[in-house]
């Protein structure tokens, strides 16, 4: 069942994260609803730009529609991923997203505020609820590349400003994480201080973490032991989600990871296998590994059991 996102959001505050996981095909849609249902967890799939473009904007639309009647039990949200303005009015007409986001974080903040307020207007007028940023994640986005050193963390000040002036409805705050497998040097990390300023000035508002791949040691290991050559690639601590979401993180963003299982298995599948070319036998692999991944994940987010919760706020 597709359910609007503000809804997770009410239910999950101060309590658990959604995981919010993004998708470019089959097997990863497959995997993620599977692992939802086992771990009985609500979750977000994410649709990024670069997703909608992959093979089109109406593939993976049709896909998690066919998904939600072979998984009846499954309970989500459907979100554009770091949208630019074209791509959110065009996500807010089709009728399938429950929430879009709008990334002008890279402008200044009253341009920021005025492309927000207008996609907020837009989507409001059709139920759909709009995720902005604020302040800069380090690490490279679709469209946009900051470097690490020059990426500017959310002033709790200048995010109630934001909220109150661009009508978003949450907000996606620069804590010092960033995108990809190269996340932190030295002994950097979550900047949760910046999450308690938030929450103070805006109690009850859902905040939203980017860039929240852990980038497990053991699956670059075996990466690297593949073939790979992944060297220096850290992640989020996982057991971390857990003091986030208290300081009202509602929505955990995770791409890398799943990107990390697929490449773990298809180079050991190939490595181990080479006489073989049929490409449903890794995708099995993948598919069964991402499930178990994905639901591990949605333990450490606290979103795991949290269905019977979910149906009963919206009525089924
Ligand atoms: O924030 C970026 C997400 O990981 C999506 O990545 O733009 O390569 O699809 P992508
Ligand atoms: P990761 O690269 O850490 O998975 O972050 C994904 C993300 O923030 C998508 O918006
Ligand atoms: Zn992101």
């Amino acid at each position: 069942m597709i359910v609007p996102t503000k809804d997770l959001f009410k239910v999950a505050y101060g309590k658990f994260a959604v995981g919010a996981y993004n998708i470019n095909n089959l097997e990863q849609c497959m995997g993620l609803f599977r692992g939802c249902v086992d771990s009985q967890a609500p979750f977000i799939i994410q649709i990024s730009k670069g997703a909608r473009s992959y093979t089109h904007k109406k593939m993976l639309e049709a896909l998690l529609l066919a998904a939600n009647d072979v998984f009846p039990d499954a309970i989500f949200a459907v979100h554009l991923d770091h949208g630019d303005e074209d791509t959110c009015m065009d996500c807010i007409k089709s009728g399938v997203y429950s929430s879009v986001m709008i990334d002008a974080s890279h402008e200044s903040l009253d341009k920021n505020i005025e492309i927000t307020r207008r996609i907020a207007d837009a989507a409001h007028a059709k139920g759909i609820s709009v995720e902005a940023e604020l302040g800069q994640l380090g690490g490279v986005e679709e469209h946009v590349s900051v470097s690490e050193d020059k990426a500017h963390l959310t002033n709790p000040d200048q995010a109630v400003e934001f909220v109150k002036r661009s009508g978003c409805d949450c907000l996606a705050c620069a804590i010092g994480t960033s995108h990809g497998a190269y996340k932190f040097t030295g002994s950097q990390g979550i900047h949760f201080e910046i999450l308690e300023g938030i929450q103070k000035l805006l109690p009850g508002f859902p905040l939203v973490m980017h860039g929240s791949s852990s980038v497990p040691q053991d699956e670059v290991a075996r990466i690297n032991a593949a073939g790979g050559s992944l060297k220096g690639a850290k992640g989020v601590d996982e057991n971390q989600f857990a003091k986030a979401a208290k300081l009202g993180v509602t929505k955990v963003n995770i791409d890398t990871d799943g990107r990390l299982v697929w490449t773990r298995v298809h180079r050991e599948f190939f490595r181990d296998k080479p006489e073989k070319f049929d490409l449903r036998d890794p995708g099995k692999v993948f598919m069964a590994e991402y499930a178990k991944f994905i639901s591990h994940k949605n333990g450490k987010l606290g979103s795991n059991g949290q269905l019977a919760a979910i149906r009963a706020a919206v009525g089924k």
